[in-house]
C-alpha cells in the first residue's frame, strides 16, 4: 500500500518547486511524472522519428528503458543507461513533448511505469492527470493553477538559471500550446479532479504557497 499525494496543474503552476519542498517536509518520495514523457520525447528526437510516425513512436515507448535515480535531492534521469537529465529540459524536447504524450498508447506505457515507481512507497507525485487517472484514489489531491503570464515568467526565469536560451515570448507561446494540447488528450487530459483542492499561486511567493499547501496537507492528514 502506498500513501499518495497527487499534485496536478499546468506548466509553470509551481508543481515542481512545491512538490520538492513538500516531499522533504513530509518525508515523502518525490515523483515528477513529466520526466517519463520527456525521456520518451527525447528518444523520439534521437531516433529521427517524425511526429506523424505514430506506430514508431508507440513502439519506442514500449522499448526504451527509463530510470530515475534520486541523488542528493536531484532526479538523475537515464535513457537506455545514458544520463539525459539536462537534455530532457531542452527547447527541442519541450516543443514536442505535449504532442507526443497525447498518444494514448504512449500514455498507457508511461502510466504503468509511474504506478510502478510509486509501488509500496509514500509519495508526492506531480503531473497533469495524477488525481484523475494515475491515482484516482490518491489520499490527498491538489490542483495548482496560476495565470498564463505568471507561469510563462516563472518558466522563463527558470530556463535562464538553467542556461536554456529562450525568450519570454517563446516560452509564453510554448506554454499556451502545451495547455491546449494537455487539455485535449484522449486519456489523462489536464483537468481538475472532482475532489481536488484548487490552489491559485498567482502573485504568491514560494514560501506563501508552501504555507498554504502545508496547511491543506496537515488538515487532510488529521482526517485520514
Ligand atoms: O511537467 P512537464 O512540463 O515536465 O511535463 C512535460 C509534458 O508531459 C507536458 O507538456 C505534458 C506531459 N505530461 C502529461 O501529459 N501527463 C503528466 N502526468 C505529466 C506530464
Amino acid at each position: 500500500m502506498s500513501f499518495v499525494i497527487g499534485i496536478d496543474g499546468p506548466a509553470g503552476s509551481g508543481k515542481g518547486t512545491m512538490t520538492k519542498i513538500l516531499a522533504r517536509k513530509f518525508n515523502l518520495i518525490h515523483i515528477d511524472t513529466g520526466i517519463t514523457y520527456r525521456v520518451h520525447a527525447k528518444a523520439v528526437l534521437d531516433n529521427g522519428i517524425n511526429l506523424d510516425e505514430k506506430d514508431k513512436i508507440i513502439d519506442l515507448a514500449k522499448n526504451i528503458d527509463i530510470q530515475i535515480k534520486n541523488e542528493d535531492n536531484i532526479d538523475k534521469v537515464f535513457l537506455n543507461g545514458k544520463d539525459v537529465t539536462k537534455d530532457i529540459r531542452s527547447k527541442e524536447v519541450t516543443a514536442i513533448v505535449s504532442q507526443v504524450s497525447s498518444i494514448k498508447e504512449v500514455r498507457l506505457v508511461m502510466v504503468e511505469l509511474q504506478r510502478k515507481l510509486a509501488e509500496g512507497k509514500n509519495v508526492i507525485m506531480e503531473g497533469r492527470d495524477i488525481c484523475t487517472y494515475v491515482f484516482p484514489n490518491a489520499d490527498i489531491k491538489i490542483y495548482l493553477k496560476a495565470s498564463l503570464e505568471e507561469r510563462a515568467r516563472r518558466r522563463y526565469e527558470e530556463n535562464k538559471q538553467k542556461g536554456i536560451n529562450t525568450s519570454y515570448e517563446e516560452v509564453l507561446e510554448n506554454i499556451k500550446l502545451r495547455d491546449e494540447n494537455d487539455k485535449h488528450k484522449e486519456i489523462g487530459s489536464l483537468k481538475v479532479a472532482e475532489d481536488s483542492i484548487v490552489v491559485d499561486t498567482t502573485g504568491l511567493e514560494i514560501e506563501q504557497s508552501v504555507e498554504k499547501l502545508t496547511k491543506i496537507i496537515e488538515e487532510k492528514m488529521k482526517k485520514l
